[in-house]
């Protein structure tokens, strides 16, 4: 019997995809929200992409994503440094690989890399990505109970600065999902393997180095 661990463990799987639709159920009721006070004039979402028909309801949408985001969240981090998880897929990224392989992938002509490694750009787009959500987290918090944490709230220089940092937080995140979405229908293989978990571990050692998405 193979014991091995797949690239993507049952546990990954399930916590990235509880991930991805409460972040979706965070957007849309966000959009809500923001439609009944809005920060820019000139920016209204349409009805059709908000969630719940009053911001009353999408306030509570908000809250019930937030805490399927939160809870999920930390058990992933949690997952992701207790089991090395990161340390080994997402840890060093250094800099000069990050320039020179975000303009190869520009050109469509990233090296080809082993779907059990992620790539520099990706690296640093999951780390990025993973510190806008925690800091959404506390920007949450401050808008939401500026008073009980006004000390927080004031290091985003009062509730609108916090406001201001939430939106574009939101807005960082919708630019992510835009390009990993996309990346991941240009190769369809590492969306598979987000489903069924991917290639084994000491498979993919042994075996040649096999195309990767960038
Ligand atoms: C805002 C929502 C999302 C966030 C924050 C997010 C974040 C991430 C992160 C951090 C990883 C790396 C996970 C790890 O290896 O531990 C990942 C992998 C992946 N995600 Fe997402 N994701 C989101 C939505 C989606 C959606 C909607 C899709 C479907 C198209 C998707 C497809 C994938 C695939 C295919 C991988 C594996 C990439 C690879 O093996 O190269 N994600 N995602």
């Amino acid at each position: 019997m193979n014991t091995s661990r797949k690239m993507h463990p049952l546990a990954i799987r399930m916590m990235h995809w509880t991930n991805a639709i409460a972040m979706i159920i965070m957007i849309m009721s966000g959009w809500k929200i923001y439609n009944d006070e809005v920060i820019f004039g000139f920016l209204h979402f349409p009805d059709a992409v908000t969630l719940g028909p009053w911001a009353q309801h999408g306030l509570q949408w908000h809250f019930f994503g937030m805490w399927i985001l939160a809870l999920n969240g930390l058990a992933y981090l949690a997952y992701g440094f207790l089991s090395g998880r990161f340390r080994r897929l997402l840890w060093p990224i250094r800099p000069r690989e990050v320039i020179g392989e975000a303009l190869a992938a520009l050109r469509f002509r990233l090296p080809h890399a082993d779907l059990t490694q992620y790539n520099a750009v990706q690296k640093t787009l999951y780390v990025g990505v993973m510190t806008v959500i925690v800091l959404q987290v506390i920007t949450g918090l401050a808008i939401w109970k500026p008073v009980q944490f006004a000390g927080l709230t004031a290091l985003f220089g009062g509730f609108q600065g916090a406001r201001l940092v939430h939106f574009f937080g939101m807005t960082a995140i919708c630019l992510f999902l835009v390009v990993h979405v996309a990346l991941a229908l240009l190769v369809p293989r590492t969306l598979l393997a987000m489903f069924t978990g991917g290639p084994r571990l000491d498979e993919a050692a042994a075996a040649p180095t096999h195309a990767s998405h960038s």
